[in-house]
């Protein structure tokens, strides 16, 4: 045990505990440091050798230098949550062009033809088809505006940043209502009290997969009931997503959409296990998995422990 890597040795120990007291062959990946200091990686095969009482007697197996393989999977790793940060500050940059420009024009130009509307009414008492086209052009304005700033709003993670998952999805489902409540869809949210707050990286990831998941829901399936469930259970964050929609072939990736591809590769970045379930007719479910040990927010372990 001296030469495996310090952080790996409390793991490695209950792994070998483990394979002596299972049947049937055992893997383990852990790291070596060898006699120039230089950190390696193995992977061992192995598998228990019993007495005829069933007592483990030895422990067989071959070891297999791994190095390249993991650094590979962590350069990929980095790229792959380096190109997360850059579309999180792309949502960000564009959230704030949105809202703080095109928006902020669109209410410019609503007020323009207030003014209008009114000098008009006194110069044409009369013309009152020239006044309902413009009552129109008001509205279609309105709603833009509103659709807009819902948009600037969804795009934007403030809120998670602050106050976590819990009160981002409350935001995130207020922003949503009004689309609700045009297609007659009803939401059920059902959000524990105790979440933890998790690394960022990770309140991220949950946040994104669930907001594309039942954007995906109000644009696809036709449902009339969606729900949003988060639960924890053991060790394990559970985030739950269902449609009573039309369903889709989740084999076929010819559409061209990048969503359901982003959510794979979000819960590989955050280390999260995700299924998605669905069948044509009968609804979609999405499922995410999420080890807490591993994700929890490091300041607030540390604040728990004093
Ligand atoms: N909840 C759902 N119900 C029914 N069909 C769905 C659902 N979610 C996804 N789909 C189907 O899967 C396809 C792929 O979804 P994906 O999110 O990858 O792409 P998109 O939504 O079409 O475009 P994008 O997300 O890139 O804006 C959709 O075009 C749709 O046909
Ligand atoms: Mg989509």
């Amino acid at each position: 045990m001296a030469i495996v890597h310090p952080e790996d040795r409390e793991q490695s120990l209950r792994e070998f505990e483990r394979a002596l007291s299972e049947t049937g062959t055992f893997t383990h990946q852990y790291r070596v440091v060898n006699s120039a200091k230089k950190t390696i990686w193995l992977e061992l095969h192995a598998v228990t050798i019993r007495d005829a009482q069933g007592n483990p007697v030895k422990l067989i197996g071959i070891t297999q230098n791994i190095t390249e393989r993991k650094q590979m999977e962590e350069v990929r790793h980095t790229w792959a949550e380096r190109l997360e940060a850059a579309r999180e500050d792309e949502r960000r940059r564009l959230s704030h062009q949105l809202h703080d420009d095109i928006v902020q024009q669109l209410a410019v130009a609503s007020i323009k033809l207030l003014r209008l509307e009114k000098r008009l009414v006194e110069l044409l008492p009369e013309e009152n088809a020239v006044f309902s086209e413009l009552v129109m052009a008001q509205e279609l304005l309105r709603r833009n505006q509103q659709s807009l700033r819902q948009m600037a709003h969804v795009l934007h993670s403030g809120v998670l940043e602050q106050f976590g998952l819990i009160e981002a999805f409350r935001k995130f489902t207020r922003n949503i209502d009004t689309l609700l409540k045009e297609q007659s869809i009803n939401f059920s949210l059902n959000l524990p009290s105790n979440f933890p707050r998790l690394e960022p990286i990770v309140e991220n990831g949950i946040y994104r997969t669930v907001q594309e998941a039942i954007i995906n829901a109000l644009k696809h399936a036709q449902a009339k009931l969606i729900s949003l469930r988060l639960a924890v259970k053991s060790d394990l964050a559970l985030v739950v997503i269902t449609d009573d929609g039309c369903g889709f072939d989740t084999k076929k990736t010819e559409n061209g959409g990048i969503g359901v591809v982003s959510m794979y590769e979000r819960a590989e970045i955050i280390g999260a296990k995700l299924d998605i379930a669905s069948q044509n007719g009968k609804g979609t479910t999405i499922t995410l998995e999420v080890s807490l040990e591993k994700s929890r927010r490091k300041e607030q372990t540390l604040s728990q422990t004093h």
